[in-house]
């Protein structure tokens, strides 16, 4: 294989204000100065499975502009193969977000480009896909292109998705997700109802809908990973948050990246809750991804 991971998804410019607490509807409150950082959850996990090591590919689209330019020059200096990175058709995508003191962030996403990355994109990028062992997504770009995707695996390549921003999922999306990566709300929007109390039996009630594997990640309570074999506990890693804002983004590059090694389930998503874990100790998203070495110190 010439790539390790495919990521299929979306880039934008994150701009970032730090705020005390978030205003109500018709208030105005002061912020600090204005950060413009690369963000986007397919160019954040492209740029975070390719800090780890991995040889990774993005297919995306990003507008002819100057937020274009500076998601070009953080992903390959990341060392990522930007071949499939289409330029045009709209804006940039741009994600308008407030981090609050806890490092906990609120996130507004104007697709642009993102949403102009389309069935046919994915159709000319026959060579990419060829050359992939795994290829994640998420769902920040049109979901036709989503299910276009599916279609296009090479034989035996394996499909990671974490629907964020979570919306129901046609079956043959489903099926083909070997794992469904969700946290809690992203479950029941999945599920289409509320799953109760105990995330061992969403993970039954997700398995039930199709996917071959499910990862539920519960915060600070760390994951749950489940198989028709049965299910396991991953523990979190905990550290002091300074910005979440793609932490679940590296989490999810780098799960997917250590299935394609030959790692259990269990495995990857231990090494990808330290990924996530050294991802929010730092400011924005893509800035804040470890290399492997920084990885193993923790
Ligand atoms: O998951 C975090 C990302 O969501 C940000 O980088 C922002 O661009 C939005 O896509
Ligand atoms: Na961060």
């Amino acid at each position: 294989n010439t790539y390790d991971l495919l990521v299929v998804g979306s880039a934008n410019a994150d701009l970032v204000v730090g705020v005390d607490r978030r205003p109500a509807a018709g208030e105005t409150v002061l912020g600090s100065d204005l950060t413009t950082h690369p963000g986007g959850k397919g160019a954040n996990q492209a740029v975070a499975a390719a800090k780890l090591g991995a040889r990774t590919a993005l297919l995306a689209r990003v507008g002819d502009d100057g937020h274009g330019r500076l998601l070009r020059d953080s992903m390959e200096a990341a060392g990522v193969d930007t071949s499939g990175v289409l330029v045009g058709g709209a804006p940039t995508g741009v994600a308008l977000i407030t981090v609050d003191p806890s490092g906990d962030n609120s996130i507004v996403v104007s697709p642009g480009a993102n949403g102009r990355l389309m069935p046919e994109d994915v159709r000319a990028a026959g060579e990419l896909f060829a050359g992939a062992r795994v290829v994640s997504m998420m769902l920040e770009i049109p979901l036709e292109t989503v299910a276009e995707v599916v279609r296009n695996l090479a034989d035996g390549a394996r499909l990671v998705l974490n629907p964020s921003p979570p919306a129901p999922l046609p079956d043959e999306v489903l099926s083909a997700c070997d794992p469904l990566i969700v946290n809690e709300h992203e479950a029941k929007v999945i599920a289409g109802t509320d799953l109760g109390d105990d995330p061992e039996d969403w993970a039954r009630q997700l398995l039930a809908l199709g996917p071959r594997s499910v990862v539920v990640t519960l915060g600070s309570e760390g994951a749950l990973v489940a198989d028709a074999a049965g299910s396991q506990r991953v523990a979190a890693v905990k550290v002091k948050a300074v910005d979440t804002t793609g932490a679940g983004d590296a989490f999810t590059a780098a799960l997917a990246w250590r299935l394609g090694t030959g790692e259990s389930l269990a495995e990857a998503a231990a090494y990808a809750a330290k990924v996530g874990a050294a991802a929010v100790t730092k400011e924005g998203a893509q800035a804040s991804y470890p290399t492997a070495e920084e990885v193993s110190a923790l």
